[in-house]
Parts: structure tokens; sequence; C-alpha cells
């Protein structure tokens, strides 16, 4: 059984997402052991009480330093049997020190489709706002591995989302959610889960029966 620890700011729609899929059988081989937030208010905290979670706050806000904030968080994930983070929608920067001992352990959900609207800068409504400004037509979400980059570890699955005439923002970010994140995140984790998922010199590949096939 493959312990997960969910990393939320805000609503945990994605959140919701996995605890569906593993209620539902979408997600086989995996439990979630624990959800953390860095915002006490954030409504994902509230979707984990709900169903019983483990959950705790640990918030940069609270402590002296980053450096400080680091070993606490670092410290406050080894209070539990961890073998995959998944960063659901989680706006604080991970550690290097955490991205070093979960090594290809960590997974995010972004809502673009990666090289697009990614790094630096692109977090919220701030990716679909740049991806209306230079008017593409499709869009999308993308699960990846972490890395020491922003947005720039091994891909692992990807959906592509169509831009419509007059969306704003928000609508385009819900599409994206609906259409794509609510899906391959559970998608990702249950490959994941089932030791379907290789990655080899930096490139994910999905194992299918006796073969390999890269996505
Ligand atoms: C999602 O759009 C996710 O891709 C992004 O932050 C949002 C989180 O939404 N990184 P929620 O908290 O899961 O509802």
């Amino acid at each position: 059984m493959l312990k997960l620890a969910v990393l939320v700011s805000g609503g945990g729609t994605n959140l919701q997402a996995v605890m569906d899929a593993i209620e539902d059988g979408r997600i086989t081989g995996a439990g979630i052991e624990v959800v953390i937030s860095n915002n006490a208010n954030a409504y994902a905290l509230e979707r984990a009480k709900q169903k019983n979670i483990k959950n705790e706050c640990i918030s940069p806000k609270n402590f002296a330093s980053r450096e400080e904030f680091n070993q606490a968080f670092l410290a406050k994930l080894k209070d539990y049997t961890v073998d995959l983070i998944v960063l659901a929608g989680f706006l604080v920067v991970i550690p290097p020190e955490m991205i070093a001992a979960y090594k290809d352990r960590i997974i995010n959900i972004h809502p673009s489709l990666i090289p697009s609207f990614c790094g630096k800068g692109y977090y919220g409504l701030k990716v679909h706002e740049g991806a209306l400004a230079r008017g593409v037509k499709v869009t999308g979400a993308t699960v990846h591995f972490v890395d020491e980059g922003t947005d720039t570890g091994p891909i692992i699955l990807q959906k592509a989302v169509a831009v419509e005439e007059g969306d704003t923002p928000e609508v385009l970010q819900r599409r994206v959610m609906e259409e794509a994140e609510w899906k391959i995140l559970p998608e990702a984790i249950n490959l994941i889960a089932n030791g379907r998922v290789k990655l080899e010199d930096g490139k994910v590949y999905i194992t299918k029966g006796n073969g390999k096939e890269q996505v």
C-alpha cells in the first residue's frame, strides 16, 4: 500500500478528486496517510477532516526564518510513513532537503501543458491569464515529478483542454480542473501505486504489460 502525503494550500478540489478515486476504486494500492496545509483556513483541511484523514498545518509565517521552517516541515513529514508526496495546489516552495529526502517520490499537478505557462510566477490564475493573453487555442494540465527546478521535473501525464471564445481566466481554470486536473492526478497516482511508472534518464515510461511505452 502506497502511503500518500497530500500537500495543499486552498480549496482542495484536487485532494477531493484523489479521495473520491480511492473510494470508488479508480486508485488501487494507495491511501492518504496525512494532508498537510500551510494555510490554517484552507478548505482542503475541512475535506480531510470530513473523511477522518489525519491533517496538519505548518506555515512559514510561524517561523523566524525559512531555514527553520524547512527543517520543521521535513521533521513533520517524517512523523509519518510516506511513500509519495502529492502537491495538490501547494503554494510553498518545497525545500531542497525535502526534494533530496524524497527523490523521485514527489509529484505535482500544474494547470498548463508544460513547458508552456510554467516556472516562476506561473501559479493559480496567472497560468490561465498567460494562456489567454497569448491566445493559445489549447491548454491543459500536467502531472510531473518534482526536481530542484520550478515545474522542470519529468512529465508523467498531460491532458489537453480547449480554450473557448469568451473564456475568462476563472472560466478556463474551472474547465482545466474539471476536464484535466481531476482526472490525471488520480490516474498518475494509480499508475505509480501499481508500479507502472518507470523513470529512466529523466523521462517517464508508463509500462503496459511486458513492454514499455513512453508518454
Ligand atoms: C489547481 O489549479 C492546481 O493545478 C494548482 O492550484 C490549484 C489548486 O486547486 N496548482 P485545489 O486547491 O485543488 O482546488
